[in-house]
């Protein structure tokens, strides 16, 4: 079936930062809606697609999105309304076309990218089928996904001296999607428990993680593991392994990450990481060196790359082309997956397919501003990966896609776990 969009509409909104982000919906012909909510990063890849902040201080401190709405009420309606789409690839074809920039920074990809997912509810409502399944490239391919539970925060997303960003919990162990869910929250209390009677203050960082007082790398993965004996879980691949985002970019300076007091060469840094995933059951890290470390990952991913994944975020920003060329150079084995960072759901799932092609691991990722909208769970089922992250166990932004992913669940008989490559 065709799509025929009649309107489309975009307000501004708060996102669980505070800041203004995009509403997005999209009315078709036959009275289907479509709504989405933009999220918003806080440690972006320099070659993410351009998000569009008005320039005025005095609303929101310069954060507004009145432009980008008055994109998607001017431009965009016009350009949908006018011809009709045989599909959402078409749509988005549009949509990249009309704003006619590498980086979608004439519309903005914060505009651009609601109404492609918006438009995908819309078809996928249209057509009488769930979001997860109008946006499967294969049935064959659909699996509930592992979720990695951000339990620690640290970086650009916490006040404390943390320069790793993220501390994940993955209950590889485990053999539901419910049952991950609820080894996610009963290690977050423990966690809790843990931190609470080591006198540490239990306050949040930006994606629903403690945010306590620790300075070293070793003290938090000390934490984690003892929390998730507390929990009653056995710490390892079989139970709850563990998953770190350091997002080295937030402390590459002058050539040297600048972590725990001391400054380490990028060598030193792989070293580093062997002993971590030797000592520690860490199955994955994400972005342990900086983007324009490159000579970095690919020594990192001959090291350590064939026992642990290596997920590209910042260096990777979701671009298929620049996938496929990380790919040739032997840098990392997985990509981070955020729809934001290239801004349509087409080119979103092109990047997924690339990975696929060389066997490479995906795993579909929330940003730290969020918003209720629970998207992302189902494209992390369409697709197929096997994993997802969406932060803590807690806050409403944060288990919206958990509880979605559960109800999917629910629904289906559909198969969960890790993908293997
Ligand atoms: P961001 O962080 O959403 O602030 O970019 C998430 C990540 O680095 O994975
Ligand atoms: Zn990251």
């Amino acid at each position: 079936m065709s799509i025929h969009v009649t309107d489309v509409h975009a307000r501004e909104i708060l996102d669980s930062r505070g800041n203004p982000t995009l509403e997005v919906i999209v009315h078709t012909e036959t009275g289907a809606v479509g709504r989405a909510s933009v999220p918003s990063g806080a440690s972006t890849g320099s070659g993410e697609a351009l998000e569009l902040r008005d320039v005025h201080a005095e609303r929101f401190g310069g954060r507004g999105v009145l432009g980008a709405v008055g994109h998607v009420r001017g431009d965009i309606r016009e350009a949908l309304t006018r011809r009709a789409f045989r599909n959402l690839a078409e749509l988005d074809e549009a949509l990249i076309a009309l704003d006619g920039t590498p980086d979608k920074s004439r519309l903005g990809a914060n505009a651009i990218v609601g109404v492609s997912m918006a438009a995908a509810r819309a078809i996928a409502t249209q057509n009488g089928e769930p979001l997860w399944h109008s946006l499967a490239p294969r049935n064959d391919d659909v699996q509930l996904p592992v979720p990695h539970f951000n339990v620690v925060n640290g970086g650009a997303h916490a006040a404390n001296a943390l320069e790793f960003q993220e501390f994940m919990i993955a209950p590889l162990g485990a053999r539901t999607e419910r049952e991950a869910v609820r080894t996610g929250a009963e290690v977050y209390r423990a966690l809790r428990d843990r931190l609470r009677s080591a006198g540490y203050a239990t306050g949040l960082g930006d994606e629903g993680g403690f945010a306590p007082a620790v300075d070293r790398v070793e003290q938090v993965l000390d934490l984690l593991v003892a929390a998730i004996e507390d929990a009653g879980y056995t710490p390892g691949p079989g139970g709850v392994a563990l998953a770190l985002d350091p997002a080295a970019n937030g402390f590459h300076r002058d050539g040297l990450y600048h972590v725990g007091g001391s400054a380490l060469t990028s060598g030193e840094m792989v070293d580093w990481y062997e002993e971590l995933t030797t000592r520690y059951p860490i199955w994955s890290i994400e972005d342990g060196l900086a983007e324009d470390d490159r000579a970095g990952w690919v020594e990192l991913t001959a090291r350590i790359g064939s026992r642990v994944e290596l997920v590209g975020d910042d260096i990777f920003v979701t671009n298929p082309v620049t996938i496929e060329k990380a790919i040739a150079e032997g840098i990392g084995n997985a990509a981070l997956i955020k729809l934001n960072q290239i801004g349509t759901v087409t080119e979103t799932l092109r990047a997924i397919e690339v990975c696929r092609r060389h066997g490479y691991a995906q795993m579909v990722s929330h940003r730290s501003g969020e918003t209720t909208d629970d998207f992302i769970a189902d494209l992390a089922v369409g697709c197929g990966c096997g994993q997802i992250k969406s932060g803590a166990p807690a806050r409403g932004e944060r288990v919206a896609k958990y509880n979605r992913l559960t109800e999917i669940e629910d629904c289906t008989l559909m198969k969960f776990g890790l993908r293997a490559l």
